[in-house]
């Protein structure tokens, strides 16, 4: 009884590590795989690549998107979505992404956010609008007055594929038009296909592709905008990085 008391005790640790150990192995290998499968070649070496201890050296790989802001976009009823403010805050923490602290940190320094929420009023997605300066990685945009960054794209997981993120967009576009915002600049990881599809409804295009390959003292860029057959490479120092202007605007977001 004592024994196997003992042994209990012990192998109940054991066996929680190992299982965490195996299920961290299966979604490291679902990782590699649907970067394979999604990206090819380059997104596996790009999967592998983001185990690299960070202190050694890490690559990013991604897309500058553009979404022209203009009357034209259409909201749906469902979800009900708005530009929120502190009195929503019970609503982003809902979300379930940025901790308090920090959604409190983004409303302070007075970066827009647009929330989606179920019929109960429960937050259950978000994105929010910086104007100003974006720092992506070791790459600084600079934007116009009338543009803004978008980031923190969010959805709930239990409400993922039912379209909560293009139409909570489609409700933030018209509302930052409101606002005189012209047009929305973003990024999105090459490896990220949710974000990729999402992003086509509501007429988000890739404008340029950045790839930096970066070690703690001195990091290489290669940009390569839409169309335009072979990138320019060129070098930087870090942390200094270096400074970018939004990209030109394209046709539609003249
Ligand atoms: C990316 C993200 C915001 C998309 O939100 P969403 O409301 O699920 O987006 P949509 O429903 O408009 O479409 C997502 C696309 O991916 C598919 N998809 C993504 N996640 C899915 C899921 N859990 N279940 C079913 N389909 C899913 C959809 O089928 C759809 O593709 P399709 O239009 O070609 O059919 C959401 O997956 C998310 O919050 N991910 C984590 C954070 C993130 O990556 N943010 C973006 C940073 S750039």
């Amino acid at each position: 009884m004592f024994t196997s008391a003992i042994s209990h005790d012990h192998a109940t640790p054991v066996v929680a590590v190992a299982t965490t150990g195996m299920s961290g192995v299966r979604r490291r290998f679902g990782t590699l795989t649907s970067a394979w499968r999604d990206v090819g070649p380059a997104g596996l070496a790009m999967a592998l690549a983001g185990h690299l201890p960070r202190p050694v050296g890490h690559m990013e790989w991604y897309s500058v998107q553009e979404v022209p802001v203009g009357p034209k976009h259409v909201t749906e009823p469902w979800p009900h979505a708005w530009a929120a403010g502190e009195d929503d805050l019970e609503a982003l923490i809902a979300v379930g992404h940025a901790p308090e602290d920090e959604l409190r940190r983004r409303l302070a320094r007075r970066d827009e956010v647009f929330i989606a929420c179920d019929e109960n009023g429960r937050g259950i997605g978000y994105m929010w609008y910086r104007a100003g300066n974006w720092r992506e990685d070791d790459v600084e945009f600079v934007l116009g007055p009338d543009e803004r960054w978008g980031y923190d794209l969010y959805v709930h997981p239990d409400w993922r594929g039912h379209r909560v993120a293009s139409r909570l967009v489609a409700v933030a576009l018209v509302g930052l038009h409101a606002r005189g915002v012209s047009r929305v600049i973003s990024v999105i990881d090459y490896l990220n296909v949710s974000s990729r599809r999402s992003a086509r409804h509501y007429g988000s295009r890739g404008v340029t592709s950045i790839f930096t390959l970066a070690t703690p003292w001195a990091g290489l860029i290669r940009e390569r905008p839409v169309g335009v057959a072979r990138g320019s490479w060129s070098a930087y120092r870090r942390p200094a990085g270096v400074v970018r202007r939004a990209p030109s605007r394209t046709r539609e977001a003249r």
